[in-house]
Order: C-alpha cells, then sequence, then structure tokens
C-alpha cells in the first residue's frame, strides 16, 4: 500500500506586509531585530525547521519585496527549503491570497504563519501538518484563554461600555499559527469569501464561513503574537531562555 502521506507538498506562507502600528513607531513590523535577527527570519527558520516544509512563501511589505528577497538570500535555510518572496496586500487577508496565487501547482497542504509570531516552537507546526495529512480540512493550535472575555457594546475613547454577554471561559481558545488546511479548501474560502473592513484577520474563520470542519489541536505560549512593545520584551526573554539552555 501506497503511504498517502508520501505524495502531500507542504509550503507555509508567511504574512509579513503589516506596519505595526500597534507596536509603534520605526521599521515595518517583521522587518524589526529580535536578538540581533529580523523577526522575519526567526519565523522563516520556524516553518523551515520543519522537514515537511518544502517551500516558504514571504508576502513582504509592498514597497519592500527585493529588500526582503536580500534578506533571506544573507541568512542560510536548510538545503531542503525553497522560497519566494511576493509583495503584499492592504490586508492581512489580502496579503495572505498573494501568497496563496503564487504557490506551485505541486502544492497540497498550505500553512499560513504570521511573521508576527517568530518563536513558534517545531512542534507545533508538525502537530498541524500532521492533523492536516490525516485528513482535516483546516487546523489551528489554541491555547486556552487566562482571562475571562466580555463582549461589550463599543463605544468613544474613554467612555464605558455596556457589557452584552460573558461566554464561558471554559469553551474559550485563544488561536495561534500557523493554521494548516488543505488547499482546496483554503483557496476556495478565499474565492468564496470576500473581505468587509479590515478583512479576516484568521483563516479558519473564512474556512468556517464555508461550512467546513476546522479543528483545533495544542497550541503553545512561545506561539504568542509580537503585538505590544511589551510583546518585544519577552521575546526577547524567550530568546535568552533558548540561548542558556542551548549553552548546557
Ligand atoms: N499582515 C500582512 N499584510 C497586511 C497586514 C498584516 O501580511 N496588510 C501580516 C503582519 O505582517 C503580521 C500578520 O499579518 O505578520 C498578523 O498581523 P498583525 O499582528 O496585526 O500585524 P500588523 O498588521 O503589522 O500590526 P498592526 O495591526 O499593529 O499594524
Ligand atoms: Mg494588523
Amino acid at each position: 500500500m501506497t503511504d498517502p502521506a508520501s505524495h502531500r507538498r507542504t509550503a507555509a506562507v508567511i504574512p509579513a506586509a503589516g506596519r505595526g502600528v500597534r507596536l509603534g513607531p520605526g521599521a515595518p513590523k517583521a522587518l524589526r531585530a529580535l536578538g540581533g535577527t529580523p523577526m522575519l527570519i526567526h519565523a522563516v527558520r520556524a516553518m523551515a525547521a520543519s522537514r515537511a516544509v518544502s517551500l516558504v512563501v514571504v508576502v513582504a511589505p509592498p514597497d519592500g519585496a527585493p529588500q526582503v528577497k536580500i534578506l533571506l538570500d544573507e541568512h542560510a535555510l536548510p538545503e531542503r527549503t525553497d522560497y519566494l518572496v511576493v509583495p503584499g496586500g492592504e490586508t492581512r487577508q489580502e496579503s495572505v491570497r498573494l501568497g496563496v496565487d503564487a504557490l506551485p501547482e505541486d502544492i497540497t497542504d498550505v500553512l499560513v504563519h504570521d511573521a508576527a509570531r517568530p518563536l513558534v516552537p517545531v512542534e507545533t507546526v508538525d502537530a498541524v501538518i500532521e492533523a492536516v495529512r490525516d485528513g482535516a480540512p483546516a487546523v489551528v493550535p489554541a491555547l486556552p484563554v487566562a482571562d475571562t472575555v466580555k463582549q461589550v457594546e463599543p463605544r468613544g475613547k474613554g467612555e464605558p461600555e455596556p457589557v452584552v454577554a460573558t461566554p464561558e471561559r471554559a469553551l474559550l481558545r485563544a488561536v495561534q499559527t500557523p493554521q494548516g488546511f488543505d488547499r482546496e479548501t483554503l483557496e476556495r474560502a478565499h474565492r468564496t469569501v470576500t473581505a468587509v473592513g479590515e478583512g479576516a484577520t484568521d483563516c479558519a474563520g473564512m474556512v468556517e464561513r464555508l461550512g467546513a470542519p476546522v479543528v483545533v489541536v495544542p497550541g503553545h505560549e512561545e506561539a504568542f503574537k509580537v503585538t505590544r512593545p511589551l510583546d518585544l520584551v519577552l521575546a526577547e526573554a524567550v530568546l535568552a531562555r533558548r540561548r542558556a539552555n542551548d549553552g548546557f
């Protein structure tokens, strides 16, 4: 019998075209340094660390594709991993679509991974890929939430906001990336679900709207998203801890 995994080829699309407004002024977020290396390079290496990933597609800031190409040429990836750089769009959803449009025909499975999650461990990447190869059309890594979450009626800045509901915390999960998809499902979601406002911040949400099943696998603390300045402090601390542990 042939191994059903043998004809699967997995690519990772890395949306890295955002500005990083919440991080404050400076270079586009994906190009900011973490432990002396651009966040994007950490994210690319995190995907390339999985033996199953044969191609990484980086979606660069719209005017930054040549610079990102140079950056990737300078930082060695494993022999087995190819990479491509394409310019991104106005929203994450558009950037992901541009990355997916650039995939070669032989790719069957797609990971979508935020450049802003530079420290995701390879075990999480592999768990997502495995669940897709086992037949799930869409897979998201996620963790239980620590805070209680309230739904509110948004009001102007500083104005008290009425609470509408308190979802039961035990039923909630905070989702991370890489999210994994059967390619056909992800492409159908991008063809079918039209962007409203800022577009979808989560590809799996688009698949849900198709009515296709989405499953959650365990995420990882170190897969957190660098969003605000304090997240950079945490990311530097995680890197320092890794370096200390590697020293032993
Ligand atoms: N992203 C993208 N194209 C966009 C907007 C976002 O590729 N037009 C990417 C970001 O580069 C990031 C990921 O989507 O890797 C998650 O987005 P987020 O954390 O919101 O990053 P930014 O949009 O850059 O940050 P901010 O919202 O604070 O400006
Ligand atoms: Mg954003």
